[in-house]
């Protein structure tokens, strides 16, 4: 699990919310990293982004395997990160295709680790069409997909092909399902309500995870020896708010959701278990970090 020598990572969409704190980490861990995303590169002197970077439409192949050629991993990060914003074509075309062709790339020069980065969403929460409840909370590996919208399906084909670039390569794939993400310009304004109150009820039964937190995944993720393709799911272990995990979801969902054993009463409602026991992952921040029980920013 642990990597000493320096790699050479791309890390596309590296201009994003979880892009940048990924190409940060991954600097900071001492690798060679070139972001890629659809933003213009800066001139400006003076002004500080870490790695190298290329502007690259990742839908298009030929710039998927321009940017890929010579890196030992990929973590990509790079999409549309919900079905709401665009039609829903242009969300599958540019999620699928860019995912499609830099696994291509990546077979195709012998990368030797692909990183992808999925969503909780897939397991069919957030933008149902028709009403969607998880079977279990802590919601795990193990619950069944089903998406609906464009996003989550997107996500669920990009899994696919992972499974099917370990079946006809040596590429070792991991695949991270986030929480929503959250840093300092947005833990207010995303968790503050639910902290305050969890009548705000979440998709997610409250869960969430600090961008950094989520970062330390991708590197330990990129840095790992794992065969094959593993899925994990990244949140903190707590709730957005602290709250009793059990009373609150017989408060406000009765028993229609089977609940599962905790592993703490203010438990997320997400299981970060396997990322502990095969990333070797803890998270490290907590929206303590940021706000105060009221769910207003701290101070900074
Ligand atoms: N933000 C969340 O709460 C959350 C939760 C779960 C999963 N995710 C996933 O995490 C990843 C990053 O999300 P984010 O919050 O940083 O989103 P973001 O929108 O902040 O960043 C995504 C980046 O990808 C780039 N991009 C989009 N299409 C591209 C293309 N064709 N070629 C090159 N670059 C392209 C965008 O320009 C953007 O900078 C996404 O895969 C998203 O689905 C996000």
């Amino acid at each position: 699990m642990e990597q000493s020598t320096q790699m050479k990572v791309v890390v596309t969409g590296s201009r994003g919310k979880v892009g940048r704190a990924t190409v940060q980490a991954l600097v900071d861990a001492g690798h060679d990293v070139l972001g890629v995303d659809l933003v213009r590169p800066v001139f400006d002197a003076g002004v500080v982004v870490p790695g190298r970077y290329q502007m690259a439409d990742l839908t298009d192949a030929g710039s998927a395997f321009a940017v890929v050629a010579g890196a030992d991993a990929v973590v990509h990060t790079a999409a549309i990160p919900q079905p709401t914003g665009h039609p829903p074509h242009v969300v599958m075309q540019t999620n699928l295709m860019s995912t499609f062709n830099l696994v291509e790339a990546a077979v195709h020069f012998g990368v030797r680790r692909f990183v992808n980065v999925s969503s909780e969403s897939i397991v069919g929460n957030f933008f149902p069409e028709r009403p969607f409840l998880p079977d279990y909370v802590p919601v795990d590996e193990q619950h069944p997909l089903k998406p609906q919208d464009p996003y989550a399906l997107s996500k669920a084909f990009g899994e696919q092909l992972m499974d099917a670039a370990v079946r006809r390569s040596d590429l070792r794939t991991i695949t991270i399902r986030p929480s929503t993400v959250h840093n300092r310009d947005n833990y207010e304004s995303n968790l503050g309500k639910q902290v305050r109150d969890p009548s705000n009820l979440s998709a997610n039964f409250w869960s969430y995870i600090d961008a950094d937190d989520l970062a330390d995944a991708l590197v330990l993720a990129a840095e790992s020896d794992l065969p094959g393709h593993e899925v994990f799911y990244i949140a903190a272990p707590d709730n957005a708010g602290g709250h009793d995990f059990a009373e609150i979801l017989h408060r406000y969902y009765g028993d229609q959701v089977e609940l599962r054993p905790l592993r703490r009463v203010d438990s997320s409602g997400i299981s970060t278990e396997k990322a502990e026991r095969l990333l070797g992952w803890t998270a490290k921040r907590s929206w303590r970090d940021y706000l105060d029980a009221d769910g207003r920013a701290l101070p900074h």
